[in-house]
């Protein structure tokens, strides 16, 4: 199975999951990194890890569906099995959820469906919020919307910064991600409606 990463930020998760490929906890093929930032730090993860890369811009298409018509494009010359998004800071098309149907996965720093869109942690935080955590799920049209396939809980402290309950946030991110990837490649993920099914 093949596997691409699209990132455009840190990329901690990327590297959590490059660490799972390599030490064979995810028995698959890291094939491809894509990034929409060209400095980002993610890109120079995935070329320490020798992972191909793709940097695709914004500026040089006319809308998001041309954009993601090229991307499509690619995976499939790469033969791609699975996109995994881990901070890619663009909306897909309804034309790449199409394409990738059930073949695509995000994880969001909140319990879905609370505090959705760009500022999971903070949000949270800022609603008084006692329980918190990341959240895995299969993307479709809508915004962090589709079937959840894995969650952790991470309990917010009494003296919790918006920073300190980040990392610990960061930190349960980098345990469920490699797991649901795991779990995907090893056919273990069943949608049904809204539920995912763990065999
Ligand atoms: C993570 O917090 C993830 O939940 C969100 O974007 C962040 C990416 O972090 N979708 P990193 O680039 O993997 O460090």
């Amino acid at each position: 199975m093949n596997i691409a990463v699209f990132a455009s930020g840190f990329g901690s998760n990327l590297q959590a999951i490059i660490d799972a490929v390599k030490s064979k906890k995810i028995k698959a093929n890291l094939k491809l990194v894509v990034s929409d930032i060209p400095s980002c730090y993610a890109l120079k993860r995935a070329k320490k890890a020798k992972v191909q890369t793709l940097v695709q811009l914004a500026k040089d298409f006319a809308d998001r569906q041309s954009y993601d018509k090229e991307i499509v494009r690619q995976l499939r010359k790469r033969k791609i099995d699975l996109v995994v998004l881990a901070g890619f800071m663009r909306i897909l098309s309804p034309y790449f959820v199409k394409a990738y149907k059930n073949r695509i996965i995000n994880i969001h720093p909140a319990l879905l469906p609370s505090f959705k869109g760009s500022y999971g942690v903070r949000d949270a935080f800022q609603h008084g919020v006692k329980v918190t955590g990341p959240t895995v799920h299969f993307v479709d049209e809508k915004m962090d919307h589709g079937p959840i396939i894995l969650q952790e809980p991470v309990p917010v402290k009494e003296n919790d910064t918006e920073e300190t309950l980040a990392q610990r946030i960061h930190d349960a991110e980098h345990r469920i991600y490699p797991l649901a990837v795991k779990l995907f490649v090893e056919g273990r993920l069943k949608v049904v409606g809204r539920k995912v099914k763990i065999g």
